[in-house]
């Protein structure tokens, strides 16, 4: 006799608990509360979330999948974070939002649960949200829009952005060609179609094994993707009888697996971030210099924007993570389990390269060593991040004099002023834009380089904060400074003048000022007041932990299962 599943415990039976929770469900035959595996479609549709706005189809999709494989599907919507609307940064609610999947898995009748997801945070909040319940779980990614066109040329999400906006500021592009590429850009469903954060998650879920094969890179608008959709619709359903729960897949390996592939793929730094969360989540000991030492010596292969040349539409045709993968050899634990019940090897076994230009050979990489750097020094004593695939070379040595900006707002009023004291030696460096202090640290750490700069030619300069930066973006920029300037970090104690120095070889990042100068300035140091005053803010701000420990909220890190012994009636 098979264990019933968790959701008999709500349609089984005929006492009145059981006819509540049936009868208050309209429109479905009976038998379809017959012990079948009940499949929760978990979506984060929302018209506020463009890169999701297509989801309700994939949705019909899996259900159609769902349905066919014995299954009872049920579709329900989630807080939906859009990266490009949502303030004061999507970040903020990442946690939030994973409460909303947890409990709301937990506290329906779900055996086990489709993740439907696309712009950067809603992959890591359905992730973690559905980890801390540990109940069979496969997501399908909404996949990327197709290639941007303008004038001629591929345009990338946010990296043609930032590229133009300062090429404008520079007076090397028309104000009226930027307001016609704008329109240009985003051509299809989908969400960003650069190496951005959300193609990155994507290709994470896939090299975490949480995914089909090929969910990063088919475009959301390809009959494939729907396919996908589809064939993961009955997989779920096999999940559920095979008992096949997140635990069982995200294990060490299978993390060690992502850490390599975002190496391979330039992937975003809040891969970071999010899958240090994500393994706080199972319970995987995951550390920040996991990534330097499992990723860092990797080489770049995949030739996208913002590290490279082409884009997602690309990288699918040429092969996508299977792919890179197989190119990976045995850098990848082969022998790790994935969602279809195969291992990453069997997945991968026969992957083809269709394009060398876009998935170089491990022989022959784009560039070597790419893969995230951990710095630490008295600047970071607990870590900082940088993607040397995304800067300057002659950039990742060197030491110059800070310009400090103590706030956005402060940049904002300065950076465009004709005697701002700045050269071209010098390092930016950005306070307040940690989990506490902005709060919930946004997408601000690749500053804008001041005009005053770019008419002289000058596009990058080294730039530090306690802030992310988008997965689209560029530059030799220092991040996740922990611990963060509002929480009293050494960032807090530099003045302008100081000098930085940063090496990114031998993983350092000092202010070169005496102990005895910085002991005065701590003792002077007082705290802004803090940022939120009440509501989910003020929870946030008092419970989120620091970006080298996944700035997830404290009380929420390790796995609740999913039991629910009480009735609601
Ligand atoms: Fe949604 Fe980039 S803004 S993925």
């Amino acid at each position: 006799m098979p264990t019933p599943l968790r959701s008999a415990h709500w349609f089984s039976g005929q006492s009145r608990d059981g006819f509540i929770h049936r009868s208050w469900m309209r429109g479905y035959p009976s038998d379809l509360f017959d012990g079948r595996p009940v499949i929760g479609i978990c979506n984060t549709w929302s018209e506020l979330t463009p890169c999701n706005a297509h989801l309700r189809q994939i949705a019909d999709r899996v259900k159609s999948g769902v349905y066919e494989a014995g299954g009872f599907p049920l579709e329900f919507p989630v807080m939906s974070l859009g990266e490009t609307n949502l303030r004061p940064t999507a970040m903020l609610f990442r946690n939030l939002a994973s409460m909303d999947v947890e409990e709301s898995i937990r506290g329906n009748p779900i055996d086990g649960v489709v993740l439907l997801c696309g712009c950067d945070k809603t992959t890591p909040s359905l992730l973690m949200g559905a980890a801390s319940c540990d109940v069979p779980a496969l997501v399908v990614s909404g996949g990327p829009m197709l290639s941007g066109h303008f004038q001629g040329q591929q345009i990338g999400s946010g990296t043609a952005v930032w590229q133009m906006s300062e090429d404008v500021r520079a007076g090397k592009m028309r104000l009226q060609d930027f307001m016609e590429a704008e329109t240009c850009m985003s051509r299809s469903a989908g969400h960003c179609m650069t190496m951005g954060t959300a193609s990155t998650m994507a290709s994470m879920v896939e090299a975490l094994g949480m995914g089909l094969p090929h969910n990063a890179a088919i475009p959301a608008v390809d009959s494939r993707r729907y396919v996908l959709a589809h064939q993961a619709g009955r997989r779920i359903v096999e999940m559920v009888r095979e008992d096949l729960r997140i635990s069982k897949i995200l294990t060490r390996k299978n993390f060690e697996n992502a850490i390599r592939v975002n190496a391979a793929i330039g992937g975003s730094t809040n891969a970071v971030i999010h899958l240090i969360a994500l393994a706080g989540r199972v319970g995987v000991p995951l550390h920040l210099d996991d990534f330097d030492r499992l990723g860092h010596h990797l080489p770049l292969l995949v030739n996208l924007q913002p590290s490279g040349k082409f884009l997602m539409e690309d990288f699918y045709y040429a092969g996508g993570i299977p792919a890179v993968v197989r190119e990976l050899g045995d850098l990848i634990h082969r022998d790790a389990l994935t969602v279809n019940g195969k291992t990453m090897g069997e997945n991968t076994a026969d992957a083809a390269c269709w394009n060398r230009d876009v998935i170089h050979m491990l022989a022959e990489p784009l560039r070597e060593n790419a893969g995230i750097a951990v710095l630490r020094g008295n600047l970071a004593p607990n870590g900082a991040v940088i993607k040397p695939s995304a800067a300057t070379p002659k950039l990742l040595k060197h030491r110059g004099r800070a310009v400090v900006f103590e706030s956005i707002e402060d940049f904002k009023a300065r950076a465009d002023l004709p005697d701002l004291d700045i050269d071209e030696r010098c390092v930016m460096v950005l306070k307040g834009a940690g989990p506490c202090g902005y709060p919930g640290m946004p997408e601000l750490g690749n500053l804008p380089i001041p005009p005053k700069l770019l008419t002289r030619g000058i596009t990058d300069v080294v730039r530090i904060s306690d802030g992310r930066m988008s997965g689209t973006a560029y530059g030799t920029v220092v991040l996740h400074i922990s611990p963060e300037s509002a929480i009293g970090g050494p960032l807090a104690l530099v003045e302008n003048g100081d000098d930085i120095e940063l090496d990114v070889e031998a993983r350092r990042l000092d202010l070169c000022v005496s102990d005895d100068v910085l002991s005065r300035r701590r003792a002077a140091w007082k705290p802004a007041p803090p940022a939120g005053t009440g509501g989910y803010q003020r929870l946030y701000v008092d419970h989120v932990m620091q970006a080298d420990q996944g700035a997830d909220l404290d009380f929420l890190v390790g796995c609740r299962g999913a039991a629910v012994p009480r009735e609601s009636h």
